[in-house]
């Protein structure tokens, strides 16, 4: 049976952080951002954004499109939840109006986690292929202020429909797996910001790029040249040259690093969204590539931590009707520019606190998250449910 991802969708914060003003602020060279990371900008979620906003922004133009009809689960991957019990799924699946006969989880891994969740629905429909998953990758990347990760940040939300007979992409049965305990990158209960260990979470990535491609080869694997499109997990764009030049070296591929360019399009304009990157990479090569018909595009997600999956899959002839570049342009460049002064005290108020409030009205997104009552979460939708 074939089964893959049917269509795609993509949300991000309210806000852009320019890097070339982080850049002066720190006195750095902006070309360390540019080049040295990769990196152009982030995207900031306003005060009344999270990554329930972000994930049901992201999933809402897929019920639109496509309906509820055959949707029995929401699977919904962040490394940034917002409550120990609650899924963000059951908060997203109530929000987008779905269906009550539907199960709702969400997953966590690391940046692994949207892989993960693709990887149960892939599963979860080829057991019944009447069936439709919807999967949601949400994540606000944050680092302390002032810390060597702090460019690194970023936030964004990809929402894809995983189903029998997909318009977008076959996901071949195939993928190479590695993990390994280590303490490269992780949050504790009582933080907001991430605590890293760039250097070893730099070397992890790579040794579980390797890894994952070893263990694909030792099930059957393919050859280096029969992957046609890379795209790699991409916390800063620079590591997936910097994974993708080791993975040559180990295979003894050649490699033209401007082959990589078209997937980190969107990356480097939102900053790392963790769960949801790899996803956008790929929305982005869906948007921008034009000779994509029947074409194998190798996946690898990396979840520190860590895990590794590395999965295949052929894009459909007839892509290009589904793509959405304009779309996604419009939402990148209709962000709200912030202050580098502005984006700090927006940190700062970043809590995890279950402390009653209101949260100001600043998003333009369909969501908002309006505060806290009775230490509960509360959404609304800032516009009518379209009929
Ligand atoms: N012009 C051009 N390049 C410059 C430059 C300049 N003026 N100045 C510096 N550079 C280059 C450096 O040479 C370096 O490039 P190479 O690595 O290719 O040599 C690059 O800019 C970065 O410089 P540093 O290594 O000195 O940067 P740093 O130590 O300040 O921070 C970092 C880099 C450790 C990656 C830090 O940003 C970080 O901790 N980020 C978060 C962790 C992360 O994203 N890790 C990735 C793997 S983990 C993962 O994938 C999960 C996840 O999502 C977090």
């Amino acid at each position: 049976m074939r089964v893959g991802i049917h269509d795609l969708a993509v949300a991000t914060g309210h806000h852009v952080l320019d890097l070339d003003d982080l850049a002066a602020r720190n006195g750095v060279d902006p070309a360390k951002y540019h080049v040295g990371l990769g990196q152009d900008a982030f995207s900031v979620p306003a005060a009344d954004e999270d990554i329930v906003t972000m994930g049901a922004a992201a999933a809402l133009p897929l019920i639109e499109r496509h309906g509820t009809d055959g949707i029995r689960t929401v699977l919904f991957a962040t490394e940034s939840g917002v409550d120990q019990s609650k899924s963000a799924a059951v908060v997203a699946h109530g929000l987008l109006g779905l269906p009550s006969t539907a199960r709702a989880v969400e997953l966590k891994q690391a940046c692994y986690g949207g892989t993960a969740a693709l990887v149960a629905a892939l599963g979860i429909v080829a057991r019944d292929p009447r069936e439709r998953v919807l999967v949601i990758a949400s994540d606000v990347a944050r680092y302390d202020l002032d810390s060597a990760a702090e460019p690194t940040q970023g936030a964004g939300a990809v929402a894809f429909l995983v189903a029998a007979d997909p318009d977008l992409i076959e996901i071949e049965p195939a993928s190479g797996l590695f993990s390994a305990d280590v303490d490269d990158f992780w949050r504790p209960n009582d933080r907001s910001t991430a605590l890293v260990d760039g250097r070893l979470s730099v070397s992890a990535y790579v040794d579980a790029l390797l890894g994952s491609w070893d263990d694909l080869a030792d099930r059957g694997g393919i050859a280096p040249a029969d992957i046609d499109r890379w795209l790699h997990h991409q916390p800063f764009t620079k590591m997936a040259l910097k994974a993708h030049r080791a993975w040559s070296k180990h295979v003894g591929a050649e490699f033209d690093e401007t082959e990589l360019a078209t997937g980190f399009t969107y990356n480097r304009r939102t900053g790392n969204s963790y769960t949801a990157s790899v996803f956008l990479a790929l929305a982005a090569l869906l948007d921008l590539d034009d000779d994509l018909d029947g074409r194998r595009l190798a996946l690898f997600s990396y979840g520190s931590g860590s895990v590794g999956e590395l999965l295949t899959g052929i894009v459909k002839p007839g892509y290009r009707a589904l793509r959405r570049a304009g779309q996604v342009a419009g939402l990148l460049d209709a962000r709200v520019p912030i202050s580098v002064d502005d984006y700090r005290e927006l940190h700062a108020a970043t809590s995890t606190s279950s402390e009653a409030r209101q949260n100001p009205a600043v998003t333009t997104g369909p969501f908002r998250f309006t505060g806290v009552e009775a230490g509960a979460r509360r959404y609304a939708r800032t516009e009518p449910t379209p009929n």
